[in-house]
């Protein structure tokens, strides 16, 4: 397959970041090509350079949008990274569970939840651990910028080196079905989660004043400005007393002030400040992006 020019690459990476915010860095010629491999054979194309002049012609396909999810990186597993997982069980839910005994709701959000395992864990973990939960209204909610990712998560259907990577064999056989060489979750597990394709710098499907956010591995392949928007578009959809969990390698520290972090066990979990340096200096910046709302 003829290589990409740079026009080519400019213009893949332009309509990748309007799309997602997701920064293609220079010298990702080879994964730009290896990524869209598949779609350039779907289409009946000979090349990439073929498929950008027919994305070129046109606008806002079916197939633009194939192109920024073909792009988008899905890795993810169950109970992933573990220490986050960990704190959820001692610290948060414990603390949260004391603070809504009158409500008797909690709400969590699993944003860029790719293929479903980080919401699907989070289930299992109350299921689990939480017996004092039964009867109270508990929702978790996943969202995506992918509308593949989204379905798989939805179907919850899991090949067998998926339940292999960090899913205790216990929890498989308790919680999923065995159907042929898959596992698929059970009603119990499947009823607590609701999926819907979600765009984090666009319309997002979820109720204001969560409890917990896991906004984990996504953060990484945005710009400063981008995380910064998140952060605070965050910040607005959680409840004061609300806890974020980041990805190992992300923090809000030097991109949002309006948060501080607090150190559990071997993780870390983000709770809004008070008050957000920003509105004490009567300086807020709108968290909704003035560009057109992405979808
Ligand atoms: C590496 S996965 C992280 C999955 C999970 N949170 C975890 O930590 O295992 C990153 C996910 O972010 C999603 N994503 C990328 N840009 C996004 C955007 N602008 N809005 C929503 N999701 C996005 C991708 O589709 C992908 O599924």
């Amino acid at each position: 397959m003829a290589s990409l020019s740079a026009a080519d690459m400019a213009y893949v990476t332009d309509l990748v970041y309007r799309e997602s915010a997701i920064v293609l860095e220079a010298g990702k010629e080879y994964l730009v090509e290896t990524r869209l491999a598949r779609i350039v054979r779907d289409e009946g194309l000979a090349s990439i350079g073929d498929l950008v002049t027919r994305l070129r012609g046109s606008s806002a396909t079916a197939l633009h949008g194939a192109v920024v999810e073909a792009m988008t990186t899905n890795e993810t597993s169950f109970f992933r990274d573990a220490h986050p997982f960990d704190a959820l069980r001692t610290d948060v839910l414990p603390a949260l569970i004391e603070r809504r005994a009158s409500q008797r709701a909690l709400s969590i959000w699993s944003a860029a939840c790719s293929s479903g395992q980080e919401a699907y864990s989070i289930a299992m973990l109350l299921r689990e651990h939480f017996p004092a939960l039964a009867g109270w209204r508990l929702r978790i909610y996943g969202t995506d910028l992918s509308q593949a990712i989204v379905e798989r998560a939805r179907e919850g259907r899991y090949r067998g080196h998926e339940v292999n990577r960090g899913l205790p064999s216990a929890m498989l056989v308790k919680y999923f079905e065995q159907q042929g060489s898959d596992w698929v979750v059970r009603a119990p597990l499947r009823e607590l989660c609701e999926f819907s394709r979600g765009n984090l710098l666009g319309t997002l499907p979820v109720p204001r004043a969560l409890d917990v956010v896991f906004l984990r591995n996504v953060l990484i392949y945005f710009d400063l400005e981008t995380r910064r928007t998140v952060l605070r578009r965050v910040r607005d959809l959680l409840a004061p007393d609300g806890w974020l969990a980041l990805g190992g390698v992300e923090t809000t520290l030097g991109i949002d002030e309006s948060w501080h972090r607090v150190a559990l066990g071997r993780s870390s979990f983000y709770r809004p400040s008070a008050e957000p340096a920003a509105v004490a200096a009567g300086a807020r910046v709108s968290p909704w992006p003035a560009q057109r709302d992405r979808a």
